[in-house]
């Protein structure tokens, strides 16, 4: 009920760099009713992040997403008809509540439903004042609950921005029947407050309080919005469904200026989660002059497919679709919706780099395809990328091809195939059974049924199933031959692996097999094409330096947190730039990322070492909790805050248009969703007892972590593999990320106490 002294700090630490909120580009023509871009209300705040209608909460949207973010408060009564800032009439679920008053539990009927729980009008403001918010949503972290958030009035919301400028408020009036069940009135809350505060929205899915209210609020700068429920469920003064009022909008245009619809009228989703046709809801509306707003846009549950798990694309979906834009969307992540509208919308084809930023393919567009086909690689170069890349394996017959391990199981079927009595142990490569490339002819590789890759199959998020099995696996020379028609490619990437073995082992040299596919494609003597050759085994790069004028790409395949000056002289040596892996850019505990002090990129790049950052993936549970679970967010704050000259992704479209979009090239207007997160903020939010374990100090890449022996000459002849048929488990999990993950799966019910959850880490 105070102001909370939270606002200012948040300011200071989210954010790296001076914060200055402009407000967009004014030019553009929209799609919405008023030809004015949409508005983006955040609803309870950013509840994304913290606990729904909390202080930091409102403050963070405002942070994040600009002052023309709308805030969002469900109103709910106390005792004496005071109105507070609450998601539901029931406290339990977003306070600790229940453990301060623990016998006060009721039964009410709302709406005509039994619901038992801690209802807002059994309590005083007083006996709230020592009840704190808490995250109510169980998948989110509750890791903020500790800083004893208090519940906020309506009236004191505007008291969250005191030196900001005060974004506007959308007042949302849920239950106003059930209230007046309890003689307490709404109506009269409403309009007291609107002497005292300026509310620019109020919706309500109850008619009669619209028309009630509409009465004695000024509707000119009151904006008053029915809100449509589920298509079946009633609305409560007419006994009409929701959906049977959708067909008669200029009813509602009579008490009302504008709908408020669960996004999926306006783009259906099948039950196989793929996006239908949009209706007319926008359009008919805009016809009838109602305004039109979304619901129901977060971050961190699974989109639809189409969206590729960027979260932006999806925003795009609804304001950037050539036929209509809605009018507002709520959100719980409002900075996804402020960037896709003041810096991905009306980009146009033909944009252009507004960042120097290599977007190198992990394995084609292995986001929405399967690894390295020939499908992947064709979308990943229409999607953008500047770079594809190719694993090289070697068939039996020692042929080179692309795939995305030396193992078969992983990105094929051959587990269900007749190929499967081939397994071999050879754990000198991979422990455990496989079904190595080196075991079957090309012709029988060709024959492979592709799978598409499910890195995080813990978290129940599959890519692409209509996909899951297209595609055909590319030799080394098919994949150049596709690369060289590509007008738009900078270059190319082939990863060399296990060549020591192959040479010992199966007689065959990866290196000469390159080079001679290069030769043989016509590649190794033209220079529009990039040619990148990357291994992890500095003796490769050695072998082939001075063989061509390849960009030679050393990975560094440990978590590391600086190089040795000496060291990096010896790569400069043998390569001419470096890969990395994420958390040897921004180190994160538990997801959270930590404000170590982290020299990997300036050093490499102070000896002239471009450094390229893998492996980058759009599924919010791959990103630390800092970058909002939006991809977007993480790749700008990768590129804006340290630096890096290119990522590996698995989804180069959304690393494309990241680059292309228009906030970048605004001069030097610092748009605040442009700005890199804070490395270790986040963490500064969260109270002492309830910090994830410290960081254990990141390693110092060393001399002898990058000196190899020399390659081993190739063999005479190929011994043939051993076979280890007798495997019972064919098939293993596919190979996933590296890094640590941390998420609180979506079905543990409950407040969790921070002690339970540290258990759960
Ligand atoms: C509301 O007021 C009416 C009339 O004063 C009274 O009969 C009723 O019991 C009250 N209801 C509640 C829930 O207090
Ligand atoms: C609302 O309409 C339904 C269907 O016509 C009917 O079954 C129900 O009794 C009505 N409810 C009220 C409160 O009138
Ligand atoms: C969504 O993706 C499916 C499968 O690729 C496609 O059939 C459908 O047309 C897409 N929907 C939209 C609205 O683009
Ligand atoms: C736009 O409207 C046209 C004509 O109604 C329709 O064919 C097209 O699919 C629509 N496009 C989108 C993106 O909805
Ligand atoms: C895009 O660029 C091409 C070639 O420069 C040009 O022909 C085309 O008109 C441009 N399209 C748009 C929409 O600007
Ligand atoms: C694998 O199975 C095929 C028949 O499906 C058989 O012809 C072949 O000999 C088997 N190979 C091994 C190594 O067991
Ligand atoms: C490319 O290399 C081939 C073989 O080494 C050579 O015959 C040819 O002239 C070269 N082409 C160019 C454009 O240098
Ligand atoms: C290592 O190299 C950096 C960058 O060139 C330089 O600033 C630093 O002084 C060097 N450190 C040592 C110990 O030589
Ligand atoms: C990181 O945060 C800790 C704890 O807040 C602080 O003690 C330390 O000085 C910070 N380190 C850096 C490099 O900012
Ligand atoms: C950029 O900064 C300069 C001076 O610092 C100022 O004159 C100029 O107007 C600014 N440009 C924009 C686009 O803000
Ligand atoms: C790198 O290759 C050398 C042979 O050149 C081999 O002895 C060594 O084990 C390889 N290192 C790794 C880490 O695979
Ligand atoms: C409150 O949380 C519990 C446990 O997560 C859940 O079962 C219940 O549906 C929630 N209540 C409401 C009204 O959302």
């Amino acid at each position: 009920m105070c102001i909370s002294p939270a606002s200012f700090l948040l300011e200071v630490l989210l954010f790296s760099s001076v914060i200055a909120l402009a407000s967009a580009q004014g030019s553009t023509k929209w799609l919405t009713l008023s030809g004015e871009k949409p508005l983006v209300i955040a609803r309870g705040g950013f509840s994304g992040m913290f606990p729904d209608s909390s202080s930091f909460a409102y403050s963070v949207a405002l942070i994040t997403s600009g002052s023309d973010v709308v805030v969002w408060c469900d109103v709910q009564l106390t005792k004496e008809g005071t109105g507070i800032c609450a998601p539901l009439p029931t406290l339990e679920n977003s306070t600790n509540i229940a453990s301060v008053f623990p016998t006060k539990q009721s039964t009410y009927i709302v709406n005509g439903v039994s619901m038992k729980g801690y209802f807002s009008i059994d309590f005083t403001l007083k006996d709230l004042e020592n009840i704190y918010l808490t995250q109510g949503i169980s998948s989110r972290s509750n890791l903020f609950d500790g800083n004893s958030l208090p519940i906020i009035t309506v009236q004191d919301v505007p008291m969250q921005f005191q030196d900001v400028n005060t974004p506007g408020l959308w007042l949302n009036i849920q239950h106003d029947g059930f209230f007046r069940q309890h003689n307490l009135s709404m109506t009269n809350f409403v309009i007291s407050t609107s002497r005292r505060v300026s509310i620019s929205y109020i919706s309500s899915p109850e008619m009669n309080f619209l028309r009630v209210i509409g009465r004695q609020l000024n509707v000119k700068k009151t904006k008053l919005i029915f809100r449509f429920l589920e298509k079946d469920s009633r609305e409560p003064s007419t006994n009409q469904t929701y959906g049977s009022l959708l067909s008669n909008l200029p009813f509602i245009k009579r008490f009302a200026s504008g709908i408020l619809v669960p996004k999926a009228f306006i783009w259906p989703v099948s039950a196989d989660n793929y996006l239908s046709q949009a209706t007319s809801v926008v359009l008919d509306a805009h016809n009838n002059g109602l305004e039109v707003f979304a619901s129901d846009f977060v971050n961190d549950l699974p989109l639809s497919y189409n969206y590729s798990y960027d979260p932006i694309a999806e925003t795009l979906q609804y304001i950037d679709n050539h036929n209509f834009s809605v009018d507002g969307l709520l959100t719980d992540f409002p900075i996804t919706q402020s960037a896709a509208i003041d810096c991905f919308a009306q980009l146009g084809k033909n944009s252009s780099a507004q960042v120097k930023l290599l977007v190198i393919s992990h394995y084609g567009a292995s986001g929405d395809y399967p690894s390295c086909t020939d499908v992947a690689y064709q979308n990943a170069i229409q999607d953008g990328a500047d770079v594809i890349d190719c694993p090289i394996q070697m068939s039996k017959d020692a042929v080179p091809f692309c795939f995305p391990s030396i193992n078969l199981m992983e990105g094929s079927t051959i587990a269900q195939s007749s190929f499967r009595n081939r397994t071999d142990s050879i754990p000198e490569l991979i422990s455990g059974n496989a079904i190595f490339s080196f075991s079957l002819t090309w012709s029988e590789i060709q024959t492979l049924t592709p799978q598409i890759s499910n890195p995080l199959p813990k978290y129940q998020l599959y890519r692409n199933p209509a996909a899951r099995n297209v595609g055909k696996f590319v030799s080394l020379s098919d994949f150049l031959t596709l690369a060289k028609s590509s007008s738009s490619l900078s270059g190319i990437l082939l990863q060399i692996e296990n060549a020591a073995y192959l040479a010992e082992n199966q007689g065959v040299s990866v290196i000469d097999k390159v080079l001679e596919a290069l030769s043989d494609t016509g590649i190794s003597n033209q220079t529009t094409l990039k040619v990148m050759i990357q291994s992890t085994n500095s003796s490769v790069l050695k072998k082939i330096k001075g063989g061509g004028n390849y960009e030679l790409v050393y990975e560094v395949d440990e978590t590391i947190g600086d190089a040795a000056n000496s060291t990096v002289e010896d790569i400069k040596g043998f390569a001419h730039s470096v890969v990395v892996s994420k958390s040897s850019v921004l180190p994160v505990t538990a997801l959270y990322l930590t404000n170590t002090t982290i020299k990997t990129v300036s050093k490499l790049q102070a000896f002239n070492l471009p450094v390229y950052v893998q492996l980058f993936r759009n599924e919010f549970v791959s990103q630390a909790w800092d970058f909002f679970s939006d991809a977007t967010v993480e790749i700008n704050s990768f590129v804006m805050g340290s630096n890096i000259n290119g990522v590996i992704t698995d989804f180069p479209k959304t690393a494309a248009a990241y680059k292309r979009n228009k906030c970048l090239g605004s001069g030097n207007i610092t748009l605040a969703y442009m700005t890199p997160v804070q490395p270790g903020s986040l963490l500064q939010l969260i109270p002492t007892n309830a910090l994830p374990p410290a960081l254990a100090p990141l390693s110092v890449l060393e001399d002898s972590d990058v000196n190899e022996p020399p390659l081993p000459s190739v063999s005479a002849k190929a011994p043939s593999p051993t076979s280890g048929s007798t495997s019972t488990s064919y098939i293993t999990a596919p190979n996933g990320d590296s890094q640590p993950k941390f998420y609180v799966p979506v079905f543990i019910s409950g407040l969790l106490v921070l002690a339970s959850l540290f258990l759960s880490l």
